[in-house]
């Protein structure tokens, strides 16, 4: 299994994502506030990954609660700094009311039974974060068939959860089920989680890929060179519409002129029944920087007005199909 986060003897320790591929360094958080930072600086990035840094952070950081009066203070604190950390994942909410409902069930117990407790509900939420997407996995690889090539978007792999991964899980559940694929991996501009973190994460795993700049897709569309597309999420709203990393909705837009079909893997944590359709889903903006350099050298004119969206919303229209734990979702989409 790739490594991505772990809870090590009342630290976090995660692999730093910024470093990768070049080095495989690992950062070792003491604090919330240093697990709350490392998902700002994406130290560890993609939905389920950060709904489990933030689980994590929030154990961690009541591990420095020193009395029961100051619990609910020190819990709301805490809770609080990770929610402000990254506005779009749905994941990272869901963590977050998770830890915050195993709280307010616990409240009585002592300080030391409370503290245990906030440790072992965020590491269940690690452990079924891996069973959840190998579920996904073994639903999804029916979707591909041998000598197929699989476009993906971003990183929704290994890295972007506590292991196995969304997307790139469903392709390696088809690869270890002895089909014959390759991948196309688009870069994913800017912050090149593609070309950085899916490329190194296949090469591991000795998957067949081929990087390519985001703007080839579509040519390789019209030339026949791409069966299918599978990407993540960060947020899915009630209608089925899809918030993931900017440039997913050019990818969909293409795959549908191409007639390619386009399909989401998820886990239901992604979805949020409380917003009607994509419109309300939040979407960062980075800083300009990420823009205007690469690997810290500016690639443009200093001054260059930038614009810096992280997530676009692909439209329902445009998903033939979520892949989730629980099965392969088509429209119509009715909620209870
Ligand atoms: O900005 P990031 O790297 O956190 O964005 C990640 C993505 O958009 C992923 O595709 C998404 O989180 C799904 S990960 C299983």
């Amino acid at each position: 299994m790739l490594p991505t986060i772990e809870w090590v003897e009342d630290k976090v320790v995660m692999i730093d994502q910024r470093r990768l591929p070049g080095e495989e360094v690992y950062v070792e958080c003491r604090d919330y506030e240093s697990v709350a930072e490392a998902i700002e600086k994406m130290v560890i990035r993609g939905a389920p990954a950060i709904g489990v840094a933030a689980a994590f952070g929030v154990a961690l950081g009541f591990l420095k609660v020193t009395s029961q009066a100051d619990a609910d203070e020190g819990f709301s604190r805490i809770y609080q700094r990770l929610k402000a950390t990254r506005p779009t994942a749905r994941n990272l909410f869901w963590a977050l009311e998770r830890m915050q409902r195993i709280y307010k069930d616990s409240r009585n117990l002592p300080l030391p039974a409370l503290q245990k407790r906030l440790i072992e509900e965020a590491l269940d939420i690690e452990r079924e974060d891996v069973e959840i997407n190998k579920k996904i996995g073994s639903f999804g690889r029916s979707l591909i068939k041998t000598g197929d090539a699989v476009l993906t978007h971003c990183n929704a792999g290994a890295l972007a959860t506590a292991g196995w991964g969304t997307a790139v899980g469903v392709i390696r559940a088809a690869f270890e089920e002895g089909k014959k694929i390759k991948v196309f991996v688009d870069e994913t501009r800017p912050f090149l989680q593609g070309a950085r973190l899916t490329a190194w994460e296949l090469s591991k795993l000795g998957i067949p890929y081929v990087l390519i700049a985001d703007n080839m897709a579509g040519w390789l569309m019209q030339k026949g060179e791409i069966r299918l597309a599978i990407v993540g999420a960060d947020r899915i709203a009630r209608n089925g519409d899809a918030a993931n990393k900017i440039g997913t909705y050019s990818v969909a837009v293409l795959a549908r002129e191409n007639q390619i079909p386009f399909y989401v893997a998820a886990p239901l944590s992604t979805f949020d029944f409380s917003l009607e359709d994509g419109g309300r889903i939040p979407i960062e903006e980075r800083p300009a920087q990420e823009v205007k350099e690469i690997s810290g050298r500016l690639i443009t004119v200093a001054d260059a007005n930038v614009r810096n969206p992280a997530f676009d919303v692909t439209p329902a229209r445009y998903v033939p199909a979520f892949i989730t734990e629980r099965g392969i979702i088509c429209p119509p989409y009715q909620t209870h």
